[in-house]
């Protein structure tokens, strides 16, 4: 599974760091700093969607197959 990014558009509501830290770091002025396309380890999915789900400006999106 791939994670879409579009880190331009984040506004710091930081609820992807909570639910999946690993994943979805921050820096120091609590904006998402994750790559414009992560590659979920497998297990992590779950994870992932939640983490996709928890940021109410939809910065992040699954990447179809
Ligand atoms: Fe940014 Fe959304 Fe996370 S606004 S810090 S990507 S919850």
């Amino acid at each position: 599974m791939k994670i879409l990014v579009d880190v331009k558009s984040c506004v710091g509501h930081a609820r992807c760091n909570k639910v999946a830290p690993e994943l979805f770091p921050l820096d120091d002025n609590g904006y998402n700093v994750t790559a414009s396309e992560v590659e979920i380890p497998a297990g992590d999915e779950a994870l992932a969607q939640r983490a996709v789900r928890a940021c109410p400006e939809r910065v992040m999106r699954i990447a179809e197959d």
